[in-house]
């Protein structure tokens, strides 16, 4: 089964889609067929990342029907073992994609046979965006070191543990006054201690499915744009706060130097990791990669015991 890695983070310009672009590269060349999909669907850009002039219509063809495989969208690029599936066609409104287009897309994406599957999502906490992180077990948080970053990244947390708990509620067989509380949450502006409150109160006999599902998320960030004279314990910091707030797991892949080459590369339409491969921030891209496929690795080692 391919393994989901939704990139996420909050807020715009942080990094989300140069990361994306450049740890796909870097995992298709580790062996690993990968797959990188543009659903920041208000804001396509990937494609220019990868050097892409015109995408072909990618995530617009398959919701239209005109393709009946999310699979057929995904084109190849210049690394190999990469391909890419691009949004840039999709109607100016789509990011309120509707409800059955939305599971329809989700569905699709879980089946794509391909080792990893990496999801560029776009910023804000939109529940359509928030969906979209949440379709694997876990996901990347990018964060720049400033503390309008910081913000949204909690901001961007907190709203998608909540979803995750509204989620699994409505999954599963809970008592009628939770699921009426989940639903009225918004309104009502229920946070996540609340819900449990109300758990513990109408159906205590599953606060204990609800705690173990949501302590299998796992939150994992990263910290991109660090400049020399940054606070080298910044990540480590938000992941203990994270820890000791929240009830999912977070962890803390890495930080990514600033370099004021990855413009230059951007406007050269060229990977900022083939263009500079010696880079400092090619290095910890290449690190990171290289903890996401020793994860792989390892549970692929263990399904292959008899
Ligand atoms: N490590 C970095 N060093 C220097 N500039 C960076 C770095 N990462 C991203 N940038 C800059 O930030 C801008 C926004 O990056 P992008 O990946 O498009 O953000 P997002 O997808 O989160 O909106 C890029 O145009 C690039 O110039
Ligand atoms: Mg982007």
């Amino acid at each position: 089964m391919a393994e989901i890695l939704p990139i996420g983070g909050g807020k715009g310009g942080v990094g989300k889609s140069f990361i994306s672009a450049n740890l796909a590269a870097l995992l298709a060349r580790r062996g690993r067929r990968v797959v990188l999909l543009d659903l920041d669907l208000g804001g396509s850009n990937l494609h220019t990342f990868l050097g892409i002039r015109t995408p072909r219509d990618g995530i617009n063809s398959f919701l239209n029907k005109n393709i009946n495989s999310l699979e057929l969208a995904a084109v190849p690029t210049q690394i190999s073992n990469l391909a890419f599936i691009s949004s840039v066609h999709c109607p100016i409104d789509i990011a309120n994609l509707w409800h059955a287009q939305k599971a329809k897309l989700i569905n699709a994406i879980r089946r794509l046979p391909f080792d990893y599957v990496l999801l560029d999502i776009g910023a804000g906490t939109h529940f359509n965006t928030l969906d979209f992180y949440l379709t694997a077990e876990k996901g990347i948080i990018v964060c720049a070191p400033e503390p309008t970053s910081i913000e949204n990244a909690f901001r961007f947390i907190k709203a998608a543990y909540l979803r995750k708990i509204k989620l699994i509620i409505k999954q599963h067989a809970f008592h009628p006054k939770v699921k009426d509380a989940v639903v009225d949450a918004a309104q009502q502006q229920l946070g996540a201690a609340e819900i449990f409150d109300i758990v513990v109160r109408y159906d205590p006999g599953r606060e204990m499915l609800l705690r173990e599902s949501i302590s299998r998320f796992q939150f994992k960030f990263v910290l991109n744009q660090v400049r020399k004279n940054g606070d080298p314990l910044l990540g480590e910091k938000m992941k203990n706060v994270c820890n000791r707030h929240f009830s999912s797991q977070f962890h803390f892949l890495g930080n990514i130097a600033y370099d004021e080459r990855v413009s230059d590369s951007i406007v050269s339409k060229t990977l900022f990791t083939v263009q500079y491969p010696d880079a400092a921030a090619s290095a910890d891209l290449a690190a990171i990669a290289g903890q996401l496929n020793q994860k792989k690795s390892v549970s692929q080692r263990l399904c292959e015991v008899p």
